[in-house]
């Protein structure tokens, strides 16, 4: 099974480091190549750093953007996500904490889900 974890702020450094000892050849994905080569090697962590066109081939996707971004970033690459697992890690909240950022009734997950009607969520 391959697994991409997208993004390299505290979630993406925090998934990486638990998970890389566990599970051989996660790829790692960051808008800026340097950075996630640059992460590889001060973590030390076994992980291969990819762009996103190769980080999007792999059976199980993580993703940890915030949710303002989730959506149009899903919007975009729906094609490329046919057939994957997409792990969704969002907490829809503000970003002092003290809100959410969606309506009562719904979910980042539900909102997702009208964007990727037939993903496994
Ligand atoms: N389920 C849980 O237990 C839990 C706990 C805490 C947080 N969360 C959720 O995890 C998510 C990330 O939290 P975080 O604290 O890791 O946030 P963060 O440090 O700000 O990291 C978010 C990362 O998303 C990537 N990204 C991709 N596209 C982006 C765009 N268009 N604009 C900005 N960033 C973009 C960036 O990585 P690159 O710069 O490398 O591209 C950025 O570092 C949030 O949705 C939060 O609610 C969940």
């Amino acid at each position: 099974m391959n697994i991409t974890i997208l993004g390299t702020g505290s979630m993406g450094r925090g998934l990486i480091k638990t998970l890389s000892p566990l599970h051989q050849g996660i790829k790692w994905v960051s808008r800026n190549r340097e950075k996630v080569i640059d992460l590889v090697d001060e973590l030390k962590v076994d992980v291969i750093p990819v762009d996103y066109e190769l980080g999007l081939d792999a059976d199980v996707i993580i993703h940890t953007f915030w949710f303002r971004d989730l959506i149009p970033w899903a919007e975009e690459n729906r094609n490329k996500l046919k057939g994957k697992v997409l792990v969704d890690i969002v907490n829809p909240i503000t970003l002092d904490f003290n809100d959410f950022t969606l309506d009562w009734g719904t979910s980042a997950a539900v909102e997702l889900q009208k964007v990727l009607p037939k993903l496994k969520l």
